[in-house]
């Protein structure tokens, strides 16, 4: 699977987003061993907090299907204004850390920038806890 079939795989996901309050879609698409692809778009309630982003849809849609072994994410944030700067393009926070615990070997492309990345470049120094050892 080619980067750009993924991205593609994560902008279609971005069309079933359910945003009715930040109007930003978001999608992303997890490649796993044996080329089992998982997607997931934003998820959003009336009660804000509670909104769920595209990566930990994807995330958990992969290990719900029993697919636990993540080789690549793709993210495409498909109403986002790059004219102004990438960083709408970019995951949150909290998908960094998810994505460091459940797919800590995986290739992070991110539709519209050319660089892929790896965890550890956009989470450095994070958190984790030594009584749980990575496999
Ligand atoms: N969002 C994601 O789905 N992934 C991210 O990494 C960044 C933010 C969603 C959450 C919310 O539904 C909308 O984008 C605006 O923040």
């Amino acid at each position: 699977m080619e980067k750009e079939q993924l991205i593609e795989l994560a902008k279609e996901a971005a069309l079933r987003s359910y945003s009715p309050y930040s109007n930003f879609r978001v999608g992303a698409a997890v490649l796993c061993e044996g080329e089992h692809i998982a997607t997931g778009a934003n998820i959003e309630n009336a009660s804000y907090g509670l909104c769920l982003c595209a990566e930990r849809a994807a995330i958990s849609n992969a290990h719900a299907q029993g697919h636990t072994k993540i080789e690549a994410i793709a993210l495409a944030c498909i109403d986002a204004d790059i004219q102004v700067s990438d960083h709408e393009l970019m995951p949150c926070g909290s998908c960094r850390q998810w994505i460091k615990e459940l797919a800590p070997k995986a290739t992070i492309h991110i539709a519209g920038l050319e660089e892929s990345f790896v965890i550890d470049q956009l989470l450095p120094m994070s958190f984790s806890l030594d009584s749980h050892k990575d496999t």
